[in-house]
């Protein structure tokens, strides 16, 4: 299977419902220690968000917002915002979840076997604040208008070519405005030929890593701000889980 395709699957959509709506005992075995790393998407949003520096009536972008939960997550803070994501079949579970609140699914337990398990997103959050559209991070429409936040969560490293997301910025955030990279720069020639790759080689024998790359793009426009790791967990099946630790750099629009 093209690995672009992957997130249009039922194995991928089961399992970002359940990476970002399920509760730890549908995700873990109930010895199994890692809490750390559940509650990816709320802690993206909760741990990283400056919300001293938001205005009122503050706009924000969840550029490949997958299934949702980070774009409700902002609309604690933030009257409008917007969820973009390439697939089609994420984005109208997404609608789903912002017009009922909850969508049942089966999560895979072992082979062909599932259970039944509910994504909620969380009742305090105000769903009409929300909207979600199919769309490419690298080709975004002229009109969305400047955000007071754009978060990017474990984007780069699945783009063909993200210094094209990269450079359309500037022109998305307002001044003062808040950009969030969420990465674990898992670097694969299946989603970004080698020579888009931000970082993960060696050049003139120097080892380059993406975390430079990012400020040398990003600092003619951007202050770095901070950046911290955020481990976050992904379940497979009943037995397999993929752990992973994004680093989270936050950027501050001059
Ligand atoms: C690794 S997942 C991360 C999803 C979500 N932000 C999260 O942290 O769970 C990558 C997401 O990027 C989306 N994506 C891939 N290429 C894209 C593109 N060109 N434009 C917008 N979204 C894209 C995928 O459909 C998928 O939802």
């Amino acid at each position: 299977m093209d690995r672009a395709n992957y997130y249009e699957t039922d194995r991928a959509l089961a399992e970002y419902l359940l990476f970002h709506y399920c509760c730890p005992e549908d995700a873990l075995p109930a010895n199994v220690v890692s809490a750390g790393a559940l509650n990816f998407l709320s802690r993206c949003v909760g741990e990283c968000l400056q919300l001293e520096q938001l205005p009122a009536k503050a706009r924000a972008l969840d550029l490949g917002c997958a299934v949702g939960r980070a774009t409700f997550e902002l609309a604690r803070h933030c009257v409008e915002v917007v969820g973009i994501d390439y697939s089609g079949r994420f984005i109208t579970i997404a609608g789903h979840l912002r017009k009922n609140g909850s969508f049942l699914f089966g999560c895979i337990d072992e082979g062909d076997l599932t259970r039944p398990c509910q994504a909620v997103v969380p009742t305090d959050i105000d769903r009409t604040r929300v909207r979600f559209e199919r769309g490419d991070a690298m080709d975004l429409p002229a009109d969305l208008g400047g955000f007071d936040v754009v978060l990017m969560a474990n984007l780069i490293d699945r783009l063909h070519d993200p210094r094209r997301c990269l450079n359309r910025l500037p022109d998305l955030l307002n001044r003062g405005g808040q950009l969030i990279i969420t990465s674990p720069y898992t670097w694969q020639p299946e989603y970004t030929p080698k020579e888009n790759w931000l970082g993960g080689f060696e050049r003139d024998g120097k080892r380059v890593r993406t975390t430079d790359t990012l400020k040398e793009i990003l600092a003619p426009h951007f202050q770095f701000s901070q950046s911290r790791n955020l481990p976050f967990l992904i379940r497979e099946h009943a037995r397999k889980f993929q752990l992973g630790v994004a680093e989270a750099s936050v950027w501050i629009r001059k």
